[in-house]
């Protein structure tokens, strides 16, 4: 039996709105009497910031729908998600074209609340569904010497605006390292707050790797292919010096135009506050081992 992760996150932390604000109203007591620093300090504290349904579903990135944080909101509903398949291919036993509802029938279904920071410096909570990738693999059997899995998203420039502007060398494209792919973290997600994904999310089936920059996060996954190569991916091929295969959390690299010390948790409004960005974004001890003797201001 594989070993399962705990949520160190629980549905407390994605606060109904009611309680949610009378945090806020305790922690303005706080602030009264000269607490606040404690409260607004420097201790990342991820129950103070729960997302919204609202934030999480119109502050996107999704390049293929324009680059701008609602497009994504606007244009994404434009893609058909149903019929969905998806292509598995490279070094595995059952290569082969997968329905969603096929692969659906095959996989547990489990809730994960993870945190999700973004390398432009922004950070969110979200509940997500979805089952571990490490199944789906196990599906479609690997073969010895795979290393690699690479993922595309679908590209239909007749539903997808923003890929008529060669933003980004279309399809998006990411990469993992097999260990990586196979970790128990790594989730396949078909919903978030126990709904199906909404287009704009990566509907109706993205990877999610919180230890890892927002981007790494493929959405609308229509192929996977296991590889003895380091695949290319899309934020590498378009800037290499920028956006690393890895990137991997790490507040003590800096992005060459900006700190990653800190993050910008989005909500809470006037409350909207900077926070210190965590060491593989809070999972250090489930993941830093896969990393043991690797020089990560190299392999960034
Ligand atoms: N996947 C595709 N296909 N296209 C994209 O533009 N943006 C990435 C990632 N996955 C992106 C993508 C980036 S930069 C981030 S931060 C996350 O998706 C945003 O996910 P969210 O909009 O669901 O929060």
């Amino acid at each position: 039996m594989a070993k399962r992760w705990t949520n160190d996150l629980t549905a407390a932390d994605v606060t109904p709105e009611a309680v949610f604000w009378n945090r806020r109203k305790l922690l303005a007591g706080l602030a009264g009497a000269g607490l606040g620093s404690i409260a607004s300090g420097a201790i990342a504290d991820d129950a103070l910031e729960p997302n919204t349904w609202e934030e999480v579903t119109t502050y996107c990135n999704f390049y293929e729908f324009g680059t701008g944080k609602t497009d994504p909101a606007t244009y994404a509903h434009e893609m058909t998600t149903s019929p969905w398949e998806v292509e598995i291919d490279g070094l595995v036993d059952n290569p082969g074209t997968y329905g969603f509802e096929q692969i659906l029938a095959e996989m547990t279904l489990e809730e994960r609340i993870y945190r999700f920071r973004c390398v432009e410096a922004w950070s969110m909570v979200i509940p997500w569904q979805g089952f571990e990738l490490a199944d789906l693999l196990n599906l479609a059997g690997v073969q010895e010497g795979a290393k690699y899995v690479a993922f595309e998203t679908l590209l239909r420039p007749s539903e997808m605006p923003g890929t008529r502007y060669p933003v980004l060398d279309w399809p998006y494209r990411e990469g993992l390292r097999l260990d990586e792919a196979m970790h128990p973290l790594t989730l396949m997600a078909t919903g978030i707050f126990g709904k199906p994904l909404p287009n704009q999310n990566g509907a109706p089936l993205r990877l999610v790797v919180p230890w890892k920059y927002g981007f790494k996060s493929i959405k609308s996954v229509v192929k996977i292919t296991l590889t003895d190569q380091e695949p290319p991916t899309s934020w590498n091929m378009a800037n290499a010096r920028e956006y690393g295969f890895y990137s991997n959390v790490n507040p003590e690299v800096d992005h060459p135009r900006w700190s990653q010390a800190t993050e910008r948790r989005i909500g809470g409004g006037l409350f909207s506050r900077r926070q210190p960005t965590l060491m593989f974004n809070g999972y250090e001890k489930e993941v830093a081992s896969l990393y043991d003797g690797m020089d990560l201001t190299k392999y960034f």
